[in-house]
């Protein structure tokens, strides 16, 4: 059984990225899981802060990370980047100072977004391949989900109602799975 622990980038009520998640949580193909974790409660970033007790949140996810296989961040994009509660998630997962390092490195990743605009947030993903550089993950390069035009394909909660893109998320997640499934750490 391959363990995957898929992240959304948004605190929103409504997010088509957190509707993402959700849908990809259904759409895991056989013999794999997917678990569907959050960004809530990770405060800003503050060194002086880690230096005290490590919070909560940061010590769950990051065992909540290192107790699966994968790992599928699903983001949404602002100003043709990653999003600043994303990325400071991520960097307190990944704080050396507090050992979190070996949370990424070798770990399988996937990526996927959406977002109203033309691109499903193309921008956000490319920003992304640098912070997996960083952390010396393995990206999974095998294929791309850019979901665009998100107002016409999730409704008011952020479910995905779209059929089409249902099916290039299955299409996804089969080629993400087979992948972490192959990958030794
Ligand atoms: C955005 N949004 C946006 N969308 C996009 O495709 N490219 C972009 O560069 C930006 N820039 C941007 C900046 C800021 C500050 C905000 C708040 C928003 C729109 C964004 O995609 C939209 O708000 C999505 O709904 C965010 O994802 P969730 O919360 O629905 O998952």
């Amino acid at each position: 059984m391959v363990a995957i622990v898929g992240l959304s980038g948004s605190l929103r009520k409504g997010s088509f990225n957190s509707g993402l998640l959700r849908a990809a949580v259904e759409a895991a193909p056989a013999g794999c899981t997917i678990a569907a974790e959050s960004i809530r409660d990770i405060p800003v970033y503050d060194a002086d802060l880690e230096a005290g007790a490590l919070p909560a949140r940061v010590a769950e996810l990051r065992a909540a990370i290192d107790g699966a296989d994968g790992l599928l961040l699903v983001s949404p994009e602002y100003n043709n980047s990653i999003p600043g509660p994303f990325k400071n998630a991520i960097d307190w997962l990944s704080s050396s100072t507090t050992g979190g390092e070996e949370i990424f490195r070798r770990r399988p990743v996937g990526l996927i977004g959406a977002s109203p605009g033309p691109f499903g947030t193309l921008n956000a993903q490319t920003a992304w391949l640098t912070v997996f550089r960083a952390l010396a993950m393995r990206p999974w390069l095998g294929a791309t989900l850019y979901v665009m035009g998100a107002r016409g394909k999730f409704d008011g909660d952020g479910n995905l109602t779209d059929a089409d893109t249902r099916r290039r998320l299955e299409k996804y997640l089969a080629g993400f799975a087979e992948f972490v499934a192959a990958a030794t750490r």
